[in-house]
């Protein structure tokens, strides 16, 4: 889809959809919705408000045909303006996407926000853009039928000069972090016979925009992430250990580390897992997409910020070769761990992973994962879970999520959540049982790094949504980063 900004009239756009917005409330409607109201005979307040009873609740589309012009009015629904932000603007916006029919290609759309609203132009460009490139994507590699029904041009009409140089800047940021958002959800919409620790690391390599060095299993040896290799040791498919590395030209504020879980596909090893619970272990790599798109983003972003990204990829399979309940393995740190369940594999993966990012001697590390099911249970779809040993750090990127629209909410890290945890053979188990298994797994993690400032998030039930990928934590990583 092609996504642009023109100075112009809203009405000296051609297209077959006119976006136009009303407030929850709005009788008279103002701004540009009130130009395009006058130009088709008041057919807007006359007609879709007072006759048909829009009331503008937030994210209703009302459609109106222009039968002698051959297009469409819609008027969407912002809710009441006090309740109104920045995410919605992104919400609405995928959602006129979504409702646009076969026949219509081309769509020219208000600046929401930038009137009544008042708020930043560029932002709201931001906004739209990722919203009608949400509202467009589909994963249709594998379908003979391909979607029919693309917008082909999305068009943000805006005549004030500051308002569109502002826009068109923020236009082009979103275009940026939506093409890094469907790049994630490809990856992890795609099936594990085809995404595997070599394909994965082929696609980091070509596509993260940055430095990226694959280790193979004899490096990764030598690198001594033994932990990590016990996990992948069941399976076909060897694994890879991947660094991205991003280096601004001028000196970096600071240096920020992000590590995502790359389990190709968690059949749960010996621990096997039921069924229905493997059926969607192939975005078990949800975090490992989520950090990939973000360096994309950010080699073309150029923050002042040193990044790097890690992905200690792997498939944990069920095989005469794999790790077993009751192995100790010892980690990169020299900790030892008790294999209590071979299906709490992604802390083993990232315990090392998490050694390795703090090595690097960055300011801060944060770690985005599919780590548990207990997660899920807990927060459904809605939010992530989110935890850490700096709070500060770890409130501050909540804040981040609430400005960008992905949520998170803090889960507690009482030290009691770790008893489980304690090991008659080794320096800690991997698993306590699934109760409070959400903090557990944090406490897990936190053991692995010494003192450097982490947070971790778990995405277990926000990855994927009605079985497809939705990019999450991308956005957040690149305003947390970028700004
Ligand atoms: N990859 C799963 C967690 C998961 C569950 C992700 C559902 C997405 C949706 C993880 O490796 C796992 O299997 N965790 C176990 C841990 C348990 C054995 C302590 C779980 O949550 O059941
Ligand atoms: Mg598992
Ligand atoms: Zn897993």
């Amino acid at each position: 889809m092609l996504i642009k900004v023109v100075k112009k009239s809203i009405l000296d756009v051609k297209a077959d959809v006119i976006v136009v917005n009303l407030f929850e409330g709005v009788k008279k409607p103002g701004g540009v919705t009130g130009i395009v109201d006058k130009a088709f005979n008041n057919v807007i307040s006359n007609y879709v408000i007072k006759k048909e009873k829009f009331e503008g609740k937030f994210g209703e589309i009302y459609q109106l045909p222009l039968v002698s012009e051959g297009k469409k009015i819609f008027v969407v629904g912002l809710g009441k303006q006090v309740d109104f932000t920045y995410p919605k603007i992104r919400t609405l916006t995928e959602k006129v996407v979504k409702a646009c029919g076969k026949n219509e290609k081309k769509v020219v759309s208000i600046l929401h926000g930038a009137g009544i609203a008042g708020l930043d132009a560029e932002l709201c460009a931001q906004m739209i853009a990722e919203g009608a490139s949400a509202g467009g994507y589909a994963f249709d590699k594998y379908k003979s039928d391909k979607k029919e029904n693309k917008v082909e041009e999305f068009t943000i009409a805006e005549i004030d000069s500051a308002k569109f140089k502002k826009a068109e800047k923020g236009a082009e940021k979103g275009c940026i972090i939506a093409r890094s958002v469907s790049m994630a959800k490809d990856l992890i919409n795609d099936s594990s016979q085809y995404i595997y620790p070599e394909t994965l690391a082929n696609f980091a390599v070509e596509n993260s925009g940055v430095k990226t060095t694959v280790y193979n299993k004899k490096q990764i040896e030598k690198l001594g992430l033994t932990a990590f290799l016990a996990v992948g040791q069941g399976s076909a498919h060897e694994p890879r250990f991947i660094h991205m590395e991003y280096k601004p030209a001028k000196k970096a504020k600071k240096k920020i580390a992000l590590v995502g879980k790359g389990i190709t596909f968690d059949a749960g090893g010996l621990d096997l897992k039921p069924p229905a619970s493997m059926l969607t272990m192939r975005d078990d790599m949800s975090g490992a997409a989520a950090v990939i798109a973000t360096m994309r983003a950010i080699s073309e972003l150029k923050p002042d910020v040193e990044v790097h990204a890690v992905v200690a990829a792997c498939e944990n399979m069920p095989s005469g070769s794999a790790y077993k309940p009751g192995d100790v393995i010892i980690s990169k740190i020299g900790k030892s761990i008790e294999i209590d369940n071979t299906d709490a594999e992604g802390r083993v993966t990232l315990a090392d992973a998490l050694a390795y990012a703090e090595e690097l001697g960055v300011d801060e590390i944060i770690d985005i994962a599919t780590l548990t099911g207990a997660c899920m249970v807990a927060f459904g779809s809605v939010v992530s879970g989110i935890l850490g040993n700096n709070d500060k750090k770890v409130k501050e990127f909540i804040a981040v999520g609430d400005e960008i629209g992905e949520r998170y909410w803090q889960l507690p890290m009482y030290e009691e959540y770790g008893e489980g945890l304690k090991s008659k053979i080794a320096d800690m188990k991997n698993t306590g049982g699934r109760n409070g298994g959400a903090s557990a797994a944090g406490i897990f993690l936190s053991k692995f790094i010494k003192n450097t400032p982490w947070i971790h998030i778990d995405i277990a039930g926000t990855a994927f949504v009605n079985d497809m990928a939705t990019g999450v934590g991308v956005k957040s990583f690149v305003k947390y980063i970028v700004g």
